[in-house]
């Protein structure tokens, strides 16, 4: 929830005020998403099958956590009438028609879910370093101080390290998952004919 922590008489400068409550406004709704990319992460954290994919989230857990920290001090520092958020933003996320997705989640296996997975974490990443250029851009044009502008910058550093990570081994990792499936379901299928051919060898014989 928004507090407020002084009444707003509607008397701002805009564009040249650091008390603008637009940026305010702006700053709540980064920490928006930041707070809700928390939850998403420590959610992939608990999910994913991939060993190197579980450290990469973790450090970003790290920086995230201190992206709020960041977000949330100049929120404060700038004053105006808004406090830092605790809200939730709704991240990004394509969603799929409701039978579409009943579908793909039903009948996916734990490494066809990962892959999914990672595509919507490299959205996310690339929609949130979309987000800070766009308010660095902003808040360029509104005059804000300059701890403030250097805060987006530092944290969209670290959402385009991410994202630059996520794009460059992505398919790799896809490509080592499916190729794993793939053997392991020709294995299956191997397999299977063999007993069946077993089964039929040995029903001959009691006939
Ligand atoms: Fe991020």
């Amino acid at each position: 929830m928004i507090r407020m922590s002084r009444r707003f008489n509607g008397i701002h400068s805009l564009g040249s005020s650091s008390e603008n409550p637009v940026i305010v406004a702006g700053l709540n709704l980064a920490l928006s998403y930041e707070n809700a990319a928390i939850d998403r992460l420590e959610k992939r954290i608990s999910k994913t099958v991939v060993p190197e994919v579980k450290e990469k989230l973790k450090h970003h857990l790290v920086n995230t956590k201190a992206q709020q920290d960041r977000l949330k001090q100049r929120i404060e520092a700038i004053g105006g009438f808004m406090q830092p958020t605790s809200e939730k933003g709704k991240l990004p996320i394509p969603e799929p028609p409701s039978i579409l997705k009943t579908m793909i989640e039903n009948n996916s296996s734990n490494a066809e879910r990962e892959v999914w997975e990672s595509l919507n974490d490299l959205i996310i990443e690339r929609a949130e370093a979309i987000m800070y250029k766009g308010g660095i851009q902003a808040l360029e044009l509104l005059k804000a101080d300059k701890k403030t502008i250097d805060t987006l910058k530092k944290n969209l550093k670290e959402e385009q390290s991410f994202g630059d990570w996520l794009e460059r081994n992505n398919p790799k990792i896809a490509k080592r998952l499916m190729t794993k499936q793939v053997e392991q379901s020709k294995k299956r299928a191997k397999k299977n004919k063999r007993q069946e051919n077993e089964q039929a060898i040995l029903e001959a014989s009691v006939a």
